[in-house]
């Protein structure tokens, strides 16, 4: 029997559509897929499929931000969840964020037809969870360091990544130069109350696993850039404020990494 990601790819004109694995996700069903249009291509599908995990993650999500946080609307639906994702491509470009490149839809009006899948070209690169496990110590403060940068550029200009966990941030070597790229843009938002913005600064510097060296070069990056500043608290203050955070998040983060 056919899979939905397998008709599907075959609608928007692939061929030779094989389901290679499944992809640890908390939410959706993502899978990588191997397809031939012009040529042989590996790509990866994202669909929104209901569960009872994403139903209960929506309710809380969309819970907090009717209650405190109403500028963000990329809640409403799974239409406008995948708008939102595309938004953040264009926004990333601007400060320089690496993103896998989108095949459907690129074309935002394309949503009024099919409203439940996303289309990317896979990266092979490993995630931040992965990565960290052999790093070497100075790759470790060196990549930390860049996403400490480019986390304060997006908060600069009001953005935040909204679900910053490790998993959602893949890493890339290429010519010796440590990359990385940044996946799941589903609850990216637009922050003026900054909530969503300590909660990227938490997430990915309190994730189970996450090494002090990392944080480390994190907390540098993110200084450096004025993110503290623009935050407005004392960044030491604040490193010691994310710890207690981090203990309080201890067990729900545990719990989701169990699905990674
Ligand atoms: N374009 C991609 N290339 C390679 N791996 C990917 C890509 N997109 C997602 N992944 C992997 O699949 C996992 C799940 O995808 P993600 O978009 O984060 O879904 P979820 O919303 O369920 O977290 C990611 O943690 C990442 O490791
Ligand atoms: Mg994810």
């Amino acid at each position: 029997m056919q899979t939905s990601e397998e008709i599907f790819l075959r609608k928007i004109g692939y061929s030779q559509v094989k389901i290679i694995k499944y992809l640890p996700s908390f939410t959706r069903q993502v899978s990588l897929c191997s397809t031939k249009k012009k040529r042989k291509e590996y790509v990866v599908v994202k669909y929104y499929k209901y569960n009872i995990r994403r139903i209960l993650t929506d309710y809380m999500i969309c819970g907090l931000s009717l209650a405190i946080l109403r500028p963000i609307k990329a809640y409403a639906s799974t239409t406008e969840k995948i708008r939102g994702a595309i938004m953040a491509r264009d926004i990333f470009r601007k400060v320089g964020i690496k993103t896998p490149q989108l095949i459907y839809p690129i074309d935002i009006r394309q949503l009024s037809h099919v409203g439940h899948f996303i289309v990317e070209k896979y990266e092979d690169a490993i995630p931040l969870t992965q990565f960290v496990l052999t790093a070497k110590n100075k790759e470790l403060t060196d990549i930390g360091y860049i996403i400490g940068v480019k986390t304060a550029s997006l908060h600069k200009l009001g953005y935040a990544f909204g679900d910053n966990r490790a998993s959602n941030t893949l890493i890339k070597i290429e010519e010796d130069k440590i990359h990385f790229i940044k996946v799941d843009h589903e609850y990216f938002c637009w922050d003026p109350t900054k909530v969503f913005q300590i909660l990227d600064i938490i997430l990915i510097t309190q994730y189970p696993g996450i090494p002090e060296l990392f944080v480390y070069g994190f907390f540098k990056g993110y200084n450096d850039s004025n993110g503290f500043k623009e935050l407005g608290v004392n960044p030491k203050y604040f490193e010691r404020a994310s710890y207690l955070f981090g203990d309080l998040l201890v067990l729900p983060l545990h719990f989701i990494k169990r699905f990674e």
